[in-house]
């Protein structure tokens, strides 16, 4: 399967499947080495996806999940009914999440993007579980540049680990976004939502 991963040819693959129930919601997704949360659903991105709500119909609204990894968020999303933009820089990430979205017969838009250089849409939601190791102005670049592809009244929704800068990225984010809501608080994790 190497050659489908342009920027992961040398890393050996070792496909896990995850079985996961958020919500009443059951779906999979797969999981392989070079991909973040091997082997099972990250604690923050569950945490992430019991915690978050929308109004209205998903059948009417849009949503990106930026930086998608192996899919867990958008993939739930879609069997929601959102109409659902995925994206990531990691190759085999975005094999993945196509893989199990085809097998389950769902529908998602999944394509590479370095934050947002791909990202020509406007979103209701934006949601992530964002990259924390590619340093400050990557992270920063995805959680503050998500104001300028949200629809008037969009929210952005992410999960950051408190000891990985939660409280600092809150204040910078206040002074980007009109309100930033802490809505749960779990084991070190923090939700963030963001309007
Ligand atoms: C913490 S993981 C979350 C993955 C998945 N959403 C989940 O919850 O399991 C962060 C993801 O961001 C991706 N990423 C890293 N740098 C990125 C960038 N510049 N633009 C978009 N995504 C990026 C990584 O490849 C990784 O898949």
């Amino acid at each position: 399967m190497a050659h489908y991963f342009t920027n992961e040819q040398n890393l050996r693959s070792e496909i896990r499947k995850v079985d996961v129930m958020i919500n009443g919601v059951d779906y999979y997704f797969y999981t392989d080495n070079g991909v973040f949360s091997k082997g099972e659903l990250d604690f923050g991105t569950g945490l992430l996806l019991k915690t978050f709500k929308f109004d209205g119909y998903p059948q009417e609204k849009r949503i990106l999940d930026i930086g998608c990894g192996a899919g867990p968020i958008g993939i739930y999303l879609s069997k929601l009914g959102f109409t659902v933009d995925m994206s990531d820089v990691n190759e085999r990430a975005l094999h993945l999440s196509k893989m199990a979205l085809k097998e389950q017969r769902l529908k998602a838009n999944v394509f590479f993007s370095d934050a947002y250089e791909n990202v020509n849409e406007n979103y209701d939601y934006i949601i992530s579980n964002p990259p924390i190791r590619v340093g400050k102005e990557k992270l920063y670049d995805i959680i503050m540049n998500a104001k300028d592809h949200l629809k008037e009244n969009g929210e952005l929704w992410i999960v950051i680990r408190k000891k990985q800068g939660a409280q600092t990225l809150i204040r910078d984010m206040k002074n980007v976004y009109e309100k930033v809501i802490i809505t749960e608080k779990k084991k070190g994790y923090y939700i963030i939502l963001a309007k």
